[in-house]
């Protein structure tokens, strides 16, 4: 075979039994896609089996690759798409090729091992039978609503009059992956068999499958959902039902959810080549939305930050993880470690703050046994790789240490200086402060290469972010090891150099203050965390210092304020709750009023003790204006001081770091679309109402008056900083 044929995919073979076995496996890519080429030489080889129909008498179509079968389409061609019409005209032409594969007069079975996704399903539904291996890499996802678009190759119209509308609607409206458990369940295949001889199985079934009658695929139902959506009025409670679901959870924010449910309204049940058309011409509309555009962006980001190119060396392989401090911080970690198969050494300095560790940990686990995410015996299995104690020798032979002891830079040096004379010259040591100098920190190390900061974020297994903080002396090795490590926990890394509150924190933190400024100037609590909300954040402000905690949130405020003087200064609002009980959720005692945890409301009472008069009324763009801007303004500065290297980065430490709306893009970009120059003429407006701390950062004042937007002067490298 010359090289070129050795790249083609798919290859197709016809075995002794006349089944055509049609292979993925791009040797140039990690994963299969369906590229232009692919699909090309798919139509061809379709093309051919309908011409040898009396030689061909089944057709498999399946994955070279030994843990994936199809990934989907290819993601820089839907960036290519010029416009809506273009858009369109590919998603009938990927609708005509599968509209040939179900067309074929011989049996099809799509035989899936590993992740199958998009355009993979969407192939799978377009043959006679779908099969799958048991194995756990085995998936099925149509992620295509998280691009801000539907599946339009034909997966919209097929898979509801496969597995039903509410299977159907579960899987396109979330883009949610499903083991083969699950899709056998629903439907979506026909049959799992082990991953040990798959394709023996495979080809068992296809020669019964040329001996079966044609239809004979079809899954059965339960009476209850085909009553419910065998007539109008059925289906009409589930279009509303899903309708009202979406808008609680986007807020109608995304155009996709609602786009999908408006086609399947008008298409299903009915003829396919009306629910086909009509299919291809929403995709059109929806690759030409603003938030298609901003969701693929943020795709970009999320890869990008999986790469390091500037960093040449490979990362420590890490088995083992040290951890020092068995609280909150320390339990979230050890149990996440633990999850992703590595063994934890947990130490703490007093004995309930272990039991209090490991007890964190085993109730995070048992929560993924309830959600059935995992099974008992996992859980148990994984609970027994967190050693926990009091012997500093415990961390002796780890391959990384993630310190999380309190937050005092006295307490943190001894305490790395101690645990670096026991460890091996060779491991990474990590702190997991949130505002204090990870550079200084590192002054007590013998070996301050092999060090830097590591900053999880609260609830650690939920959320998605983890700040790499590189000081003057943190080697590459370091950094390669840590990036690694973040990585294999399911973290996205965003890499940033040592400064105040690095980079979420400090631009939340002039913006939490702000709203303490509009609390201080008699705005209502509720119409400043309903302007936020509004524009998309996952709550307000004010809700979310309860949740920070009012004076964990103070304190941090206050190190800003030492870093950065006037412009950090503490609202009035905030600093009347000095040393008030008032704590936030976890006393239940905030600006909300909090029972068991759940929110009951505003209490009025905190108007009192913040010394504001009556509520005052308040233009909501106003608002949200200075919430906005005090961050886009914060979020420049750091760019400034090379904090981070590229708007990109800020964008997606800031998705990712505090629910910032997907939908937007990111700060930046929304910065961008608004324009530097706008945006410079209204902080000269606040900073005339408001004082210094709306006082433009130079390089706005730069874009603006050189018409450059931020990601034009912040470009993105691919290491996603
Ligand atoms: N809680 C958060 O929201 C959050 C978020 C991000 C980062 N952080 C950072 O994580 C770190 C820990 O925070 P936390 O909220 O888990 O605190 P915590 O008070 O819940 O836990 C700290 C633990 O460290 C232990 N400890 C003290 N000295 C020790 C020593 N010499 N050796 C071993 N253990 C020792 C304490 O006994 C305690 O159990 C802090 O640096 C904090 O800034 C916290």
């Amino acid at each position: 075979m010359s090289d070129t044929t050795a790249r083609r995919s798919p290859l197709m073979t016809v075995d002794s039994d006349g089944i055509a076995w049609i292979t993925f496996a791009d040797p140039t890519r990690r994963m299969n896609v369906l590229d232009e080429d692919v699909m090309a030489r798919l139509a061809d080889h379709v093309d051919a089996i309908a011409d040898r129909e009396d030689e061909i008498r089944a057709v498999v179509f399946w994955s070279g690759k030994s843990d994936s079968f199809i990934a989907g389409a290819d993601i820089e061609a839907i960036g290519d798409l010029e416009g809506p019409e273009d858009a369109e005209e590919k998603s009938r032409l990927g609708q005509a090729i599968f509209l040939q594969v179900e067309q074929l007069p011989v049996p099809t079975i799509c035989a899936v091992h590993g992740v199958c996704l998009g355009g993979g399903v969407e192939l799978a539904l377009a043959c006679r039978y779908r099969v799958a291996s048991t194995h756990e890499k085995t998936k099925f996802g149509l992620p295509e609503v998280q691009l801000g678009l539907l599946p339009g190759w034909g997966g919209t119209t097929r898979l509801p009059r496969l597995v039903g509308l509410q299977s159907a609607l579960d899987l396109i409206l979330t883009g949610k992956n499903i083991p083969a458990s699950r899709a056998k369940r629903i439907g979506l295949v026909s049959n799992t068999f082990p991953p040990e001889g798959f394709r023996e199985s495979v080809r068992e079934f296809a020669r019964e499958a040329v001996e079966l009658p044609r239809g004979a695929s079809r899954p059965t139902r339960s009476l209850r959902d085909r009553l419910l959506e065998g007539n109008p009025i059925g289906r009409g409670i589930v279009f509303r039902t899903a309708r009202s679901n979406v808008m609680d959870k986007t807020g109608g924010n995304y155009p996709a959810p609602l786009k999908i449910l408006e086609v399947l309204r008008a298409t299903f049940p009915g003829d396919l080549e009306t629910a086909f058309a009509r299919e291809a011409n929403a995709f059109g509309e929806l690759a030409a939305t603003s938030v298609h555009r901003h969701l693929l962006h943020l795709f970009h980001l999320r890869e990008g930050a999986k790469k390091l190119p500037d960093i040449t060396v490979d990362p420590s392989p890490i088995d083992r993880l040290g951890v020092l401090g068995a609280g909150v911080m320390g339990g979230g970690v050890a149990q996440l470690a633990a999850a992703k198969g590595l063994e934890v050494r947990m130490r703490d300095i007093r004995d309930d703050a272990v039991t209090g560790g490991l007890a964190h940990a085993r109730s995070l686990f048992r929560k993924r046994v309830e959600r059935k995410r995992m099974t008992r015996a996992e859980a148990d299995r994984k609970m027994e790789s967190i050693v926990g104690g009091l012997d500093l020798h415990l961390v002796a032979n780890v391959d990384l240490l993630v310190e999380a002891v309190v937050e005092r830079m006295d307490v943190k040096k001894q305490v790395l200086a101690e645990v670096e004379g026991v460890m091996r010259e060779d491991a990474v040591i990590t702190t997991n402060t949130s505002s204090l100098s990870v550079e200084e920190m590192s002054e007590a190390l013998e070996h301050p290469d092999r060090f830097c900061g590591l900053h999880f974020f609260n609830p650690v297994h939920r959320m998605p972010l983890i700040e790499i903080i590189r000081t003057s002396r943190t080697s590459e090795r370091t950094i390669a090891t840590t990036h690694a490590l973040a990585l294999r926990l399911g973290k996205i890394p965003v890499i940033c150099e040592d400064g105040p509150g690095f980079l979420v924190n400090r631009i939340l933190g002039p913006y939490l203050n702000e709203a303490g400024h509009l609390l201080s100037e008699g705005v209502s609590i509720e119409a400043i965390d309903e302007v936020a909300v509004d524009f998309g954040m996952p709550m307000g402000p004010i809700r979310l210092l309860d949740e920070v905690g009012i004076d964990i949130a103070r304190h941090a405020g206050e190190t800003l304020h030492e870093a950065f003087g006037e412009r950090m200064a503490p609202s009035p609002a905030l600093v009347a709750l000095e040393g008030s009980e008032r704590l936030g959720k976890k006393n239940g005692h905030g600006f909300y009023r909090y029972e068991d945890g759940r929110e009951k409301g505003i209490d009025e009472s905190v108007y009192r003790e913040i010394g504001g008069g009556p509520r005052v009324e308040a233009d909501p763009a106003e608002i949200r204006r200075r919430l906005i801007l005090v961050m886009v303004n914060e979020a420049v500065r750091i760019l400034e001081q090379g904090i981070v290297r590229s708007a990109g980065a800020v964008d997606l430490g800031m998705i990712m770091g505090t629910g910032f709306p997907p939908f937007r893009g990111g700060l930046l970009r929304f910065a961008d679309e608004q324009h530097p120059r706008l945006l410079l003429q209204r902080l000269e407006e606040l900073e005339e109402r408001h004082g210094a701390r709306f006082e433009p950062a130079p390089m706005l004042v730069r874009a603006a008056e050189q018409n450059r937007l931020l990601y034009d002067l912040f470009p993105d490298d691919t290491s996603g900083r």
